[in-house]
């Protein structure tokens, strides 16, 4: 006889080994337009295809005989703690990949104690991923988008604070939400049951009539977009940590830093915002050294193996954000496919660490890469 939980684990296919396995499975378990709309990034695919490079471009030195048994990958960022330095990126709209979207992904964190951010545009409200998540696992962060009322921004946060989110991780770098040209030539479109719940009962936003002359950029889709007072008045307005996403220029991450934030995600929106924006690992050196060794700093963009989060910490960053995976693997198999993808990338960064002789993620420092066809 076999027990739910063996049941449970029959779901995932066999044949997954690694992490990345999750991304050309996901292409069988999502229907075409699904799969291009998560898949593809902005214009034409340059960020995405950097992302993905700028970790080929590195490789890790084997240390010898160094002694790891008494190894973990614990972080202590702010005043929280976490097991290991794997988390949830927001990621808009996750019924595209299962019917329960946002709600199992929240159970895999859960059970994995991984950070999970929930999206603002996430197809479950907010509330309902609290009630799955509340009890125990890793702190549960939101993310933000300013939206073009002050009141409906208001209201996001202050939901948030009220149902056990302990950090407000705002996103500055899709102030126009660039559509993806795979998804567009694969024909997607939002199916009718698939919304932005947490949204739902704030106002349409007003249609926009330009004079003559005006651009249907500047003065028109970017007229709401925040700027630098719309973060300070933001920051007045809740007690929880402020995190800003979507960093890439030093200079932004000083200000950033000056301004109070509690901490950075250095970021190219996976390669769905500013096509032609750098790698973010490219970007992530001078970042780290333009807010210093302590200021807390994540990244995201292009991480599919524990090799790619062991090179992220290596040049600078105190955790990373799974973004895509966790769609693929949420669609291969719900909750234990999210789980396990998890679980299979902290797998692969403890081996990476044990061989790269680093007992803690403390350890792993600049000195542990060495750039590809260069020697030590
Ligand atoms: C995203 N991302 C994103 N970011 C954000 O701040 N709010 C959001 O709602 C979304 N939505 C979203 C949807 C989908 C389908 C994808 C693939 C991505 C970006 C995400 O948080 C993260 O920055 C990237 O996905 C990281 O790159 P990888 O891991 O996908 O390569």
């Amino acid at each position: 006889t076999t027990t739910p939980a063996q049941a449970a684990l029959s779901t995932i296919p066999p044949d997954i080994r690694c992490a990345q396995d999750y991304e050309r499975l996901a292409q069988q378990f999502m229907v075409l337009p699904h799969y291009e709309y998560v898949a593809g990034g902005c214009g034409r695919d340059i960020t995405v295809a950097a992302n993905l490079n700028a970790f080929a471009l590195w490789a890790i030195y084997p240390r010898l005989l160094r002694d790891v048994t008494a190894g973990h990958t614990r972080l202590t960022l702010g005043q929280q703690t976490f097991h290991h330095p794997v988390f949830m990126a927001p990621v808009a709209f996750q019924q595209l990949a299962h019917p329960a979207g946002e709600i199992d992904t929240a159970r895999a964190a859960q059970a994995m104690q991984s950070c999970m951010v929930s999206s603002t545009l996430s197809s479950v409200r907010m509330e309902d991923v609290a009630t799955v998540a509340n009890n125990g696992g890793s702190p549960r962060w939101f993310q933000l988008y300013f939206q073009p009322q002050q009141n409906d921004t208001l209201d996001l946060i202050n939901r948030a604070a009220n149902t056990g989110y302990s950090a407000i991780v705002v996103t500055l770098d899709a102030s126009i939400q660039a559509a993806s040209l795979r998804a567009q030539r694969a024909g997607f479109r939002m199916p009718p049951g698939c919304v932005a719940a947490n949204l739902r009962d704030h106002s349409a936003p007003a249609s926009i009539t330009l004079s003559p002359g005006e651009s249907r950029v500047f003065q028109g889709i970017m007229r709401d977009a925040p700027t630098w007072k719309d973060l300070e008045w933001l920051m007045t307005q809740t007690s929880l940590p402020v995190w800003v996403k979507g960093v890439l220029h030093p200079d932004d991450a000083r200000a950033l830093q000056n301004m109070g934030v509690a901490g950075i995600i250095v970021s190219n929106h996976g390669g769905r915002s500013l096509d032609g924006a750098p790698a973010s690992l490219d970007a992530l050196p001078a970042i780290r050294a333009a807010v210093g060794s302590s200021f807390p700093l994540l990244l995201d963009s292009g991480i599919r193996s524990g090799s790619d989060i062991f090179k992220a910490l290596a040049l600078g960053a105190d955790a990373v954000l799974i973004g895509r995976l966790q769609m693929y693997a949420l669609s291969v198999a719900g909750a234990l496919g999210v789980a396990h993808m998890i679980k299979l990338l902290c797998e692969e960064l403890e081996i990476c660490m044990s061989l790269a002789g680093c007992a803690t993620l403390k350890e792993i420092n600049r000195g542990a890469l060495v750039r590809c066809g260069a020697s030590a």
